[in-house]
């Protein structure tokens, strides 16, 4: 009898650590996935975005200009709004870093959510945010 209770919780165990393992792993895997990113070209003081560059599991995408300082993040919320925020850090000017679920600072370590608020100082102010406009197909984001 101890025997088997003895192989049960072995078996139990290792069920566990296996379950843990896995769902320690996931969330891991698909912040690893890239984020997308795209060239915009400044037209008229806006950039267009074509919404098609918004895959169902890629919220977010990065816009890149050799004229900006700093990329644009844009990110697509589950009620079908977009907000574009500037990727400077509002503590000191540096870049942020983008990630799935917001923005970072290596400098200090201030972080920001996909919503462009502080959620860690020392930065204290929230991100600069550009307008929006959407006709359905394009994003107009101005500068
Ligand atoms: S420059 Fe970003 S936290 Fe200081």
């Amino acid at each position: 009898m101890a025997v088997e209770r003895r192989d049960f919780i072995k078996q139990a165990c290792g069920l566990c650590a296996s379950i843990v393992g896995i769902s320690a792993i996931l969330p891991a895997l698909s912040s690893c996935t890239p984020l997308k990113s795209y060239s915009g070209e400044i037209i008229q003081g806006s950039i267009q975005l074509p919404v098609n560059q918004f895959a169902e599991e890629n919220n977010l995408v990065i816009i890149k200009n050799p004229t900006l300082e700093f990329e644009i993040a844009v990110v697509k919320f589950p009620n079908g709004k977009y907000r574009a925020f500037e990727l400077q850090c509002t503590h000191r000017t540096y870049p942020l870093i983008a990630t799935k679920s917001g923005f970072v600072c290596n400098q200090h370590g201030s972080r920001f959510d996909l919503e462009g608020k502080v959620t860690q100082a020392p930065a204290e102010s929230n991100l600069k945010e550009y307008l929006v406009q959407s006709n359905g197909e394009t994003l107009n984001i101005k500068i």
